[in-house]
């Protein structure tokens, strides 16, 4: 059973399987009816078996354990009978994946190759995810992901046993959720002029338009498809910068004493544009309009302010900043940014929801209730996770996927680090030099999409495949032993049949000795980084 992520235990039965045919049965308890209904549908197109409706202790059945965690589940195969027994919905659905696992590479496509065959080796699996929080961040800003194809990503990490999707939907490139209040947020937000094509000392541009937006209409369908799979959608609205698409659609939020924010469109370079918004009690007003119809959209405890990467060069010429700065008795600009989190940490608290953020946040001090998305290493996770907040671990020297996979000339793109599947698989997210106590407040890790150089699905199975297998198995697998390294010849192992998971699903994912010939992306300029990364 070459299983990734890897199970806590799993044991084959020789002589025990459990041949499938037209008159196996799916059973499930009412609470587990979207694992029931999920696996009819990918057992049913991949095999062209039925699984019509049966009885309690024969054929396919799911059932509910209260002894066991939510997301856990046990999966006993006998003759006749497979058993998934789950703590929860998502037990269940994690449960459902493995048990489609066991049928091998073919249960992966959407209709049958074959007649029949269709055979569940006798097995006991055990299984429990080691974090809550099991995250792949999508950046649909700064190229638009069609909805089909976010769809379709949800069913490749939820075959990861990943939990959460975090949606980057807006930036300085483009803003992608309809807001009904404010229809120049899409009506001119959602397009740009032209695009960067590779980094900017390539000094290479596109002359197309390039944009789009979900509806609210299909966020809801988005973020219901995830969680019939176990995946909670985490919208990103980011702010107090990345917003030159927000300024561009509503010229009066930006510090208008500073730039004719008139002038702006929605901006065509990539990096981080200078046009931030302005902090007034009108902007305030605004993004809390913004935020109720987001709250509506998206059932998700945590809500992502973004807060990173706030450039302070407006605020400090700013006569209005200033103002403010002393009408509110702050000591300065990252005072002032911290005032605006702090602002919607209180605001999403009392609707009953929590603020996650990039670990700028903590410049100026964290709101009270904030979560930490640490980004610029292990620094600010430990300093939050140390002040009791709760954190999700994604450093870039490990975990962005944007980053290179290899040192050769035929990565495409080549930008940051050179981030092997290996070094991937090696990351560990919890810090050794956490106490306990500090160590429970890292609920999960993340991995992250960036999007500059994916402007396609196709790309974004490059960068992200097979990379998000290992990052899978850290954020599910315990480890072996605590403090013990992972056993990566045996991830090395298991991967070839993975990869054969991965064909039949479609992936075009990078190949483990380097890229096809039309992966390549030769002349457009990169931005790699020499050397292994400084770990902050
Ligand atoms: C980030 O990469 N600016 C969060």
């Amino acid at each position: 059973m070459d299983l990734i992520p890897a199970p806590t235990s799993s044991v084959l039965r020789p002589g025990e399987d459990f041949p499938l045919d037209a008159a196996t049965t799916l059973t499930a308890p009412p609470e587990l009816a979207d694992a029931e209904r999920w696996l009819r549908a990918a057992l049913g197109a991949a095999t062209g078996l039925p699984l019509g409706p049966g009885r309690a202790g024969e054929g396919i059945e799911l059932v509910l354990d209260g002894a066991l965690a939510a997301e856990a589940y046990r999966l006993t195969v006998r003759p006749g009978h497979a058993l998934v027994a789950a703590g929860g919905p998502a037990g269940a659905l994690w449960g459902a994946q493995t048990l489609r696992r066991l049928l091998g590479p073919d249960a992966y496509r959407r209709s049958a190759l074959r007649d029949g065959g269709w055979v569940l080796p006798g097995a006991d699996v055990e299984d429990a995810p080691r974090f809550g929080w099991r995250g792949v961040l999508l950046d649909v800003a700064r190229h638009f992901l069609p909805k089909s194809d976010v769809l379709r990503f949800v069913d490749l990490i939820a075959a990861h046993k990943l939990n959460v999707l975090h949606l980057h939907l807006t930036d300085d490139q483009g803003w992608r959720v309809e807001i009904r209040r404010y229809p120049e947020l899409t009506g001119r937000g959602a397009w740009r002029e032209r695009s960067m094509v590779g980094y900017r000392a390539g000094q290479r541009r596109d002359d197309r338009p390039h944009g789009g937006f979900y509806t609210q209409d299909d966020l809801r369908e988005i973020v219901a498809y995830a969680a019939a799979r176990g995946v909670t959608v985490v919208p990103e609205i980011d702010l107090p910068g990345h917003t030159q698409a927000v300024v561009a659609a509503y010229p009066e939020l930006g510090n208008t004493d500073v730039v004719d924010t008139s002038a702006l469109g929605v901006w065509t370079d990539w990096g981080v544009s200078p046009n931030v918004l302005n902090a007034s009690e009108e902007t305030l007003r605004f993004f809390e309009g913004v935020l109720e119809e987001v709250l509506e959209l998206f059932p998700s405890e945590f809500i992502h302010l973004g807060g990173d990467e706030c450039p302070k060069e407006q605020w400090k010429e700013s006569a209005a900043a200033q103002a403010r700065i002393r009408e509110l008795g702050l000591a300065n600009e990252d005072e002032l940014q911290s005032h605006v989190i702090r602002h919607f940490d209180r605001w999403l608290a009392e609707r009953g929801r929590r603020l996650i953020g990039w670990d700028e946040i903590l410049e100026g001090g964290l709101a009270p209730g904030a979560a930490v998305s640490s980004w610029r290493g292990f620094g600010g996770g430990i300093a939050a996770a140390t002040a009791g907040h709760d954190v999700v671990m994604c450093p870039e020297q490990y975990v962005y996927f944007d980053h290179r996979q290899a040192d050769g000339p035929d990565e495409p793109i080549p930008v940051g680090f050179v981030r092997s599947l290996e070094d991937v698989y090696r990351f560990e997210p919890v810090p050794a030099q956490l106490d306990e106590e500090a160590a429970r407040h890292v609920i999960g890790t993340q991995a992250n999409l960036w999007s500059e150089f994916m402007d396609s699905a196709r790309d974004i199975d490059y960068r992200a495949f097979p990379r998000l297998a290992a990052f899978a198995e850290v954020a599910w697998s315990e480890l072996p032993r605590e403090g013990a390294e992972r056993d990566y010849a045996g991830f090395e192992r298991r991967l070839g049949e993975h990869l054969a998971v991965l064909d039949a699903l479609g992936v075009e994912y990078r190949p483990v000795d380097g890229p096809h010939p039309w992966q390549r992306w030769p002349g457009v300029v990169g931005r790699p980084i020499e050397g292994p990364p400084p770990v902050r």
